[in-house]
């Protein structure tokens, strides 16, 4: 068995913020932010909630994938920043689409899509599910710490959603984490209990942005080349390549490693920014609606986050 993608849809918020606009906020230019990272700018929210993002995602991929809500039988949202810590966003998008199901949020950080894609095929080879809806949807700028212009230029929010079924489309999906809250994190509630004698942690993004960037690219690269073989097939039978969109120069190190051509890489980091598990199903959508992806075309997908967690795939676009 095995799954297939039935539809997508993505959401991002109205307001797009240019590297201009934060030179305004900060100590930051135009020149250090596109040189360092291809982002030009990055949608945040201002009155979205992250719920309206990730439920009309929802709603866009269940259009295209033809089908009644009511045939889904599971929600899985990836996400880091929940409106609510509970219910889970999964909840919430049940209750806004008006559907009752299993539903769960899962925390990979960015390769949260992947792991979605991984645990969406085991209930699905398992039986228990037959349609779901893998959401993700982050709102990395509200976790941003505005005062620190190395990380809070880096981020986006969005939303990106995908409708799965059992097919044979996945070819190889894998994900691993190695625990390590030294070069990414986010403190969790400290809440006010009197009997707490631990030290509150701030609630903002904490990221030593040169040692990711290393992890980054050596596990995109050995995570890709593995999952080919395991896919049964080489570089030169993949049509194109969504890598998270952290950092251009990240993709533009993986361009150089791997036997790849470049016009293969899709990107919309220059618009979108970092938006953690949401960037490469949003990614996926806009490329699926501009018509890029035609029947049987394979496509190789790598994602690398906090944790620090990878997860990588190959999967044939099958609409
Ligand atoms: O999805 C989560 C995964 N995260 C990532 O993928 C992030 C991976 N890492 C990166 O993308 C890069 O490490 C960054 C883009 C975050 C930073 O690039 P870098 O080349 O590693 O720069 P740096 O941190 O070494 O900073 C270089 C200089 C510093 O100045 P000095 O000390 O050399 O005088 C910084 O203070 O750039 C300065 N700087 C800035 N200048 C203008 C840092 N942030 C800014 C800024 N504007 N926004």
């Amino acid at each position: 068995m095995g799954l297939k993608i039935l539809g997508t849809g993505s959401s991002l918020p109205k307001l797009s913020v240019t590297n201009d606009m934060l030179s305004g906020l900060m100590d930051t230019n135009d020149e250090w932010i596109s040189t360092r990272t291809g982002i030009k700018s990055r949608y945040i929210c201002s009155d979205e909630k992250l719920l309206d993002l990730a439920a009309d995602a929802a709603k866009k991929a269940i259009d295209m994938a033809r089908i009644d809500k009511d045939e889904i039988d599971t929600i899985i949202c990836t996400t880091v920043c929940s409106d609510y810590l509970t219910p889970s966003m999964a909840c919430m998008i049940n209750k806004e689409l008006g559907i009752s199901c299993r539903s769960l949020d899962i925390n990979a950080a960015c390769s949260g899509f992947i792991y979605g894609l991984e645990l969406a095929k085991a209930y699905i080879d398992s039986g228990i599910a037959k349609k779901i809806l893998l959401v993700s949807a982050e709102n990395m700028t509200r976790l941003s710490d505005w005062s620190d212009r190395s990380t809070c230029v880096l981020f986006g929010d969005g939303a990106g959603a995908t409708v799965l079924s059992e097919g044979d489309d996945l070819m190889a999906v894998s994900v691993t984490a190695r625990g390590n809250e030294e070069l990414l994190n986010i403190s969790g509630i400290h809440g006010n209990s009197p009997f707490d004698k631990t030290e509150a942690g701030e609630n903002f993004l904490h990221m030593n942005g040169k040692e990711v960037y290393k992890f980054a690219v050596s596990s995109i690269c050995e995570e890709l080349e593995k999952t080919v073989k395991e896919a049964g097939i080489e570089f030169k039978d993949v049509d194109y390549i969504l890598l998270h969109q952290a950092n251009m120069r990240i993709i533009g190190a993986a361009q150089k490693r791997l036997p790849v051509a470049k016009e293969k890489y899709l990107s919309n980091i220059d618009r979108c920014g970092n938006t953690s598990s949401a960037s490469i199903p949003i990614l996926l959508d806009e490329e699926a609606r501009k018509g890029r992806f035609k029947k049987g075309d394979v496509l190789l997908m790598s994602a690398f986050g906090g944790g620090l967690t990878t997860g990588t795939c190959a999967i044939k676009w099958g609409i």
